[in-house]
């Protein structure tokens, strides 16, 4: 997992050494969470000034000198003593002391549920998880049953609370997003969606969702002593979900999940006027969470193999696939192809990708550890088929869905990169961050692929504090800057290109350190804003100025997402012109998935990836040929 991210039992705030939890044997303690989640710190507001500061340094490489001199006039206005920027501190300051979290509830609302984009490909990421060695119905059969069995066991450490809490830096971390999502689904809504979660009602549900050839099944899950059905158990109900779901000509109801969240949102309530439509609707958004068997994808090459996964999980293939093979407003989707493929697709309102990947972690162990054993066979129930009536109006959503769908498939780009050359140990090795380095090598990629610089975001987790989510760490300064212009310049000297990317990495594990301590200031900007938006007629000239639409254009959207397991998460970019960036940095290999539009002339994951690969390479040659005297 993520390098300083560890995870540990503890007896509520004692460390203990690292280990797997056997989740029945830790022992239990009622009130654990509730002490755990408020002994952590409020996220803080940062200081105003700091945060103008540092908004004038992240735009200097992005602005010519003209726009960036009409930008320091405006920030001095706004910062300037009893001016504007004081007074919606201030107010930014009282919510804080009036709130667990100032930012908690205005980021979930402005960045997910409030956005307008399908979740497919936009918002939902996916993991790609490595190819397994089977072939056919059977194997898929085991596999997934093994998988729902290794989710459930993960689920029984949240319902015990005995979830090892995960440190960073040696600071515990809010553990709120694991309990968010499970038995969680998005609503989609006309204006604006919800998100809904089952978990902490009063009939936590016992039921997940499993959907083949586009119908829907609900399996209960568990024992009626209330244990967990065994891998055997839910083999059979599997097959039996198989066997009255052979025929492929099904209306793929759930394609309708994959639009724009205003077409769903009139689609949806169309759809549950209907008294069984509804009934149906709400037991995939009340389930623990949904696997998708799917349909064996067009076979590629080896070297495509990983990429199509990608593909897959990020929106099934199109309609002629797998896209309606799927739930997308549900938060966790498993998804396990009949050709071996596998991986997962979760709605990201509810959490990022740390928590899911450790969920995941801990499946792909349980698989290992899971032995082949009969358990003797008392006969189950058949699992429920929900049904839907189709009128002619939701038979026209389902074609409008799948067009649309059609034409995303076509847009999406993606590109997965297993880079084997070296991993996070060669950085490491140079007495250099591994995630600096890797982020000076996309600089250095971007640049020469563009020759100028961009904005770059890169996820930073803010869950040191009580309900935090993300910042963003601005990976592109004016020290990377000037490394990726110097390292291509035949006049400079290696030890000076050395140095220089020395500089940048620092500077950027710097803004790191700002940023998961709350002082970066890309959400300090956005809550201002926020209470502008509340408090004043019109927004202050620095939010309307272009600086501040170009630092928000994330041509790089990158982030982080580490794991024991050798899989690596996917999502797509954040600008029609940009690239969608995610790298699992193992200690031998880097994993990446690279995405970008077709529909943009300018973009090319494939070509990206090509100089991402290259830029890793030249960077490690340069420091091998540099002797250094601290290494
Ligand atoms: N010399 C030698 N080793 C170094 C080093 C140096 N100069 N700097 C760092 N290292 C080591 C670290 O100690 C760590 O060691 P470990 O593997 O033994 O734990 C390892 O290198 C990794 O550190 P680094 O590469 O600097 O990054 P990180 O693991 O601290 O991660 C972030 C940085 C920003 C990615 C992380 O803090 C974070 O916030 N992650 C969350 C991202 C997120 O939420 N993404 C999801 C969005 S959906």
């Amino acid at each position: 997992m993520l390098g300083l991210l560890a995870r540990t039992a503890t007896r509520w705030g004692l460390p203990q050494p690292s280990r797997l939890v056997k989740p029945m044997t830790v022992l239990q303690m009622p009130q654990r969470p509730v002490v755990h989640q408020e002994g952590l710190p409020k996220l803080p507001v940062p200081p105003l000034k700091q945060t103008c500061e540092r908004y004038l340094a992240v735009l200097e490489p992005l602005l010519s000198e003209e726009e960036l001199s009409h930008t320091h006039k405006l920030v001095a206005e706004f910062v300037r003593s009893g001016g504007v920027g004081e007074r919606l501190q201030k107010g930014l300051e009282r919510r804080a002391r009036k709130t667990e979290n100032w930012l908690s509830e205005w980021w979930m609302q402005s960045a997910y549920l409030d956005s307008r984009m399908p979740v497919a490909v936009y918002t939902s990421p996916g993991v790609v998880l490595p190819r397994m060695h089977f072939q056919d119905r059977q194997g898929q059969m085991r596999f997934a049953s093994k998988l729902i069995a290794g989710v459930l066991d993960f689920k029984t450490m949240i319902d015990n609370d005995t979830l090892p809490v995960e440190y960073l830096g040696g600071k515990p971390l809010c553990m709120d997003q694991y309990y968010q999502v499970l038995s969680s689904c998005r609503i989609p809504g006309p204006k604006k969606d919800s998100v809904v979660n089952h978990a902490v009602g009063k009939t936590p549900p016992t039921h997940i969702t499993v959907v083949h050839n586009f119908q829907f099944f609900v399996l209960d899950v568990y024992n009626s002593d209330g244990t967990p059905l065994t891998v055997d158990q839910i083999c059979v109900q599997l097959e039996k979900i198989w066997n009255s779901s052979l025929q492929s000509n099904k209306e793929p109801i759930g394609i309708l999940s994959s639009q724009h969240r205003n077409t769903w949102g009139k689609a949806y309530n169309n759809l549950i006027k209907d008294k069984t439509n509804k009934e149906s609707v709400r037991a995939i958004q009340k389930s623990i969470f949904t696997v998708c068997l799917d349909a064996p994808m067009p076979s590629v090459s080896d070297e495509l193999y990983h990429s199509r996964v990608a593909a897959q999980m990020l929106h099934g293939g199109g309609s002629r696939w797998n896209s309606g093979n799927r739930w997308f407003d549900k938060t966790l989707q498993f998804i396990v192809g009949e050709d071996g493929s596998c991986g997962l697709t979760y709605e990201h309102a509810p959490a990022e990708g740390p928590p899911i990947v450790f969920l995941v972690d801990h499946v792909v162990q349980y698989m290992k550890r899971t032995e082949e054993v009969r358990t003797p066979m008392i006969p189950l129930p058949m699992p429920q088929k929900l049904r839907f009536n189709i009128t002619p109006e939701i038979k026209k959503d389902i074609e409008k869905a799948k067009q649309n769908m059609n034409i995303m498939v076509q847009d999406l780009d993606v590109r997965v990169l297993s880079f084997s050359h070296f991993g996070k140990i060669f950085p490491k090795s140079q007495k250099m961050s591994p995630d600096g380095f890797i982020q000076m090598a996309l600089q250095l990629a971007y640049y020469r692929m563009y020759q100028f610089c961009c904005s770059t975001y890169e996820s930073a987790s803010l869950r040191m504090f009580h309900l935090g989510r993300t910042d963003a760490i601005r990976s592109t300064s004016v020290e990377s800057f000037a490394f990726v212009q110097a390292m291509d310049d035949p006049a400079k000297q290696n030890t000076e290109k050395v140095t220089l990317l020395e500089k940048a990495i620092k500077v950027h594990r710097v803004y790191a350190d700002m940023a998961i301590h709350g002082q970066a200031i890309d959400r300090h900007l956005l809550g201002l804003k926020m209470q502008a938006i509340e408090d004043l007629t019109s927004l202050p000239d620095i939010f309307m100025d272009t600086a501040y639409a170009v630092a928000e254009h994330f041509n790089l959207s990158t982030s982080q997402v580490g794991s024991t397991t050798d899989c690596v998460m996917c999502f797509g970019p954040m600008v029609p012109d940009g690239y969608g960036v995610c790298y699992n940095p193992m200690d031998n290999h880097i994993n990446f998935a690279v995405s970008a539009f077709n529909s943009c002339e300018d973009t090319n994951a494939t070509k990206f990836t090509r100089f991402v690969d290259y830029a890793l390479l030249d960077i490690k040659t340069l420091l091998e040929q540099t002797p250094r005297a601290n290494i």
